[in-house]
């Protein structure tokens, strides 16, 4: 039996109450989602090593970092610093994809990929062995408060077959538009890790947010 695990990204939450802000999740949240835009992968910027540190400082939350930059090999060391419990790095823009997985692991994270919508799932297939975990993002990369593309679902559910054809064991996370509404389908596609910013963070209640969204899945 395992629950399903959501990850709230502080990205819709409040940047001038940010430590308020991650204490109405720290019961329920299994991680931290951070996203660490560079405005060139993205049309947007975001937040970088100072906010990752102070976080790190405040909570015990493990951190989950989406790197949506270009030339992410360039920050990996960096970010190790703060020991994030996943560090996701994107198909795209990672030309020595191998090198920087393995160098995630050798630095302690569990090394997850990241894929926009438009990337095919199976462009992943050569490198699943290596991976802990796979992103499908089920927006545009840049903002929260987006509409789910709903295709994503069927991605999800392509990739849980490839996982379950070969008797892998990476996680599937799923990053967009993700709220309650959507959260059985997806975790029914096979998503194991749920991220969620403008469901939690633009709630009045993100802690039942989150424990409603984990407490309605229980899989065998
Ligand atoms: C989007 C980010 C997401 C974003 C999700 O580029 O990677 O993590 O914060 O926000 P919502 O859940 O509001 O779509
Ligand atoms: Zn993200």
């Amino acid at each position: 039996m395992k629950l399903v695990k959501v990850s709230p990204s502080i990205l819709a939450a409040d940047f001038a109450n940010l430590e308020h802000e991650i204490r109405k999740v720290e019961k329920c949240a299994d991680y931290i989602h951070l996203d660490v835009m560079d405005g060139h992968f993205v049309p947007n910027l975001s937040f970088g090593y100072p906010v990752v540190e102070a976080i790190k400082r405040i909570s015990k939350i493990p951190l989950d970092v989406h790197l949506m930059v270009e030339n992410p090999p360039q920050y990996v060391e960096g970010f190790s610093e703060y020991h994030p419990e996943i560090l996701t790095i994107h198909y795209e823009v990672c030309n020595n994809l191998y090198r920087t997985l393995q160098r995630i692991k050798e630095l302690g994270s569990k090394a997850f990929v990241a894929i926009n919508p438009h990337t095919p799932v199976i462009i992943l297939d050569d490198i699943l062995d290596y991976l802990d975990g796979v992103l499908i993002m089920s927006v545009n990369p840049g903002f929260s408060g987006q509409e789910f593309i709903g295709r994503s679902i069927r991605r999800i559910r392509v990739l849980s077959e490839m996982r379950k054809a070969r008797d892998l064991t990476f996680k599937i996370m799923v990053d967009g538009g993700v709220s309650p509404s959507n959260a059985s389908e997806l975790v029914e596609a096979g998503a194991d890790i749920l991220v969620m910013g403008s469901a939690v963070f633009r709630s009045d209640d993100p802690e039942s947010v989150c424990t409603a969204v984990k407490e309605s899945w229980r899989i065998p």
